[in-house]
C-alpha cells in the first residue's frame, strides 16, 4: 500500500487542539473524553495566549516535577497548588450549588486524618493543654430548625504555634486538637479545644516559593476545621472563622466566607476563656 504523503495531517500550531484530542478513542470513557478534550483546549489556549517560551515551560514541568517530589503521607504539595490557584475553592463552589439554606461550605485542606477519637460532649480536644482555651458549642439543625440526632461534627485545628499535630509527629501528642463528638436528640454540641490562631500554609515548598515570586503571603486565618455528617444529610465540610483576625480578608487559600465568621467572646467577665457559639444547618441528600 502507498501512503499519499500530502493528505497526512502533522501537528501545527493552528490545528493543535483537534492533533491531540482527535487521537482519543471512542471507546474511552464519555466524561474523560469531555474533560480531557475541554483540558487540552483551555492549556493550548493558554499556551497560545501568553506565547510560552521553551524555558518557561521547562521551568513549569520543574515546578510540577518538585511539588510531585515533595509530596508524602504528610505532605500533600498538590493540594496546595490547588489552594493557592483558587481551584480547590472553585470545585467546591461547584459541588455545593445546592446547599441553599445550608450552612456554606469551604475547602477541606491537607490535614484532615481519619479515625480521630470518638469523644463525649464536652471533651476537651486539647492534649497539649497550650493556648487559650475555648468552648464551641452551638447546634446542628436541618432548614426548618429541627435537631439533627446521630450527626457527627469530626473537628480539627492547629495548636497555639500554628502547626498540626501532624505536622510536628515528634513535638504534638498524637491526635491533638482533634476529635470527633456525635449529637443526641437536642442535635446540641459542645467541646473544649485551644482558640485557633492564624497560621502559614507550609511555604518551605515549590508551592511557598510561588507565593513569594507573586507577592503574596502564605497565612490562613484562625479557624476550627469541621465535617458534620448526619444520616439522610448531606456532608458538609467547613470552618468557623475566628472573627478579629487580620488575615479575614486574604486568606492565602480564598478560603473566607461572611457566614462562616464566628464570634469569640470572653465569659464569664472577667474570666480569660473563650466560647464561640456556632450552628450548623444540613441540607437532605
Ligand atoms: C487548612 O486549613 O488546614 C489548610 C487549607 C489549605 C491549605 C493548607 C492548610
Ligand atoms: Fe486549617
Amino acid at each position: 500500500m502507498t501512503i499519499d504523503l500530502s493528505k497526512i495531517e502533522y501537528f501545527t500550531e493552528e490545528d493543535s487542539v483537534e492533533a491531540v484530542t482527535s487521537r482519543t478513542s471512542s471507546q474511552a470513557d464519555e466524561r474523560l473524553t469531555v474533560v480531557w478534550a475541554a483540558l487540552v483546549k483551555h492549556l493550548h489556549a493558554f499556551a497560545k495566549e501568553v506565547d510560552l517560551k521553551q524555558n518557561e515551560w521547562d521551568a513549569g514541568i520543574d515546578f510540577l516535577t518538585r511539588t510531585g517530589q515533595i509530596c508524602d503521607e504528610n505532605r500533600q504539595e498538590f493540594i496546595l497548588l490547588s489552594d493557592v490557584l483558587g481551584l480547590s475553592m472553585l470545585t467546591d463552589a461547584i459541588n455545593n450549588r445546592e446547599l441553599v439554606g445550608a450552612t456554606e461550605s469551604t475547602v477541606m485542606g491537607p490535614f484532615h486524618v481519619k479515625g480521630a477519637p470518638e469523644l463525649p460532649m464536652g471533651a476537651n480536644i486539647s492534649l497539649d493543654g497550650k493556648g487559650e482555651s475555648c468552648l464551641f458549642e452551638g447546634s446542628v439543625v436541618d432548614r426548618d430548625g429541627n435537631p439533627i440526632s446521630a450527626a457527627r461534627l469530626d473537628v480539627w485545628c492547629d495548636n497555639v504555634d500554628g502547626y498540626y499535630d501532624v505536622q510536628q509527629p515528634e513535638i504534638q501528642p498524637k491526635w491533638n486538637n482533634r476529635g470527633i463528638f456525635t449529637t443526641s436528640e437536642d442535635g446540641k454540641y459542645s467541646f473544649r479545644g485551644a482558640k485557633p490562631v492564624s497560621y502559614p500554609i507550609p511555604y518551605d515548598g515549590p508551592v511557598g516559593q510561588l507565593l513569594k515570586l507573586l507577592g503574596r503571603h502564605p497565612n490562613r486565618p484562625a479557624h476550627m476545621h469541621y465535617i458534620v455528617s448526619a444520616p439522610g444529610y448531606k456532608t458538609l465540610v467547613t470552618h468557623s472563622f475566628v472573627d478579629d483576625d487580620q488575615w479575614l480578608t486574604s486568606d492565602a487559600v480564598f478560603g473566607v466566607k461572611a457566614s462562616l465568621v464566628a464570634h469569640f467572646e470572653k465569659t464569664p467577665e472577667g474570666n480569660t476563656d473563650w466560647r464561640s457559639p456556632f450552628d450548623f444547618t444540613l441540607v437532605p441528600g
